[in-house]
């Protein structure tokens, strides 16, 4: 029987600390649906949820069926039902990620029991890396590239374009 494993996130945009986790998951899963979790209510995201699917779906294109790029809204266990999935993967970097992460787990555990959290830790090059920095530094015309897959760089540096702060 295949293991499936879901890999939720706002994924605004991927970087390589995701890829990092999606590479050592699929050491351990058959299959990971890298899912983009968006709230058509509350969005304040850079990319759509499908601008987003796509540059995962490009940054894993090697991967074939074994990474999927998905989005959803709605609850995270919902979904993960839905699909088959039996774990969900977190990334960890620093210990702040900690207490958010365990809140978000053990409502999830609440909610359905029989979908594990499964924790992952990121390589140390990815340890300070995050979507909402990269967008930061993006916008104020820093160099971005090694922090996000290269088709990503365009594209975010296109969206900072719109974003930036005028001086
Ligand atoms: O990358 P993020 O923003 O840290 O990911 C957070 C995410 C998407 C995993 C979380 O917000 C989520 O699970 N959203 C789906 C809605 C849901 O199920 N909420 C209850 C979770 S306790």
């Amino acid at each position: 029987m295949s293991t499936i494993a879901v890999y939720p996130g706002s994924f605004d945009p991927i970087t390589n600390g995701h890829v990092d986790i999606v590479r050592r998951s699929l050491q351990v899963f058959d299959k990971v649906i890298v899912a983009v979790a968006y709230n058509p209510n509350k969005d304040s995201s850079w990319f759509t949820p499908a601008e987003r699917v796509a540059m995962i779906r490009e940054t894993f294109r090697e991967e074939k069926a074994r990474v999927v790029a998905d989005a959803f809204s709605g609850l995270l266990v919902d979904y993960a039902v839905a699909k088959g999935a039996s774990v969900i993967i977190r990334g960890l970097r620093a210990v702040a990620d900690f207490e958010y992460e365990f809140q978000m787990t053990m409502m999830n555990r609440h909610l359905t029991p029989q979908v594990e959290t499964i924790f992952m830790m990121t390589g140390e090059s990815h340890f300070y890396t995050s979507s909402r920095l990269v967008k930061e530094v993006a916008s104020l015309g820093g160099n971005v590239a090694g922090l996000i897959p290269d088709n990503v760089v365009p594209l975010l540096v296109e969206r900072a374009n719109r974003f930036r702060p005028s001086a």
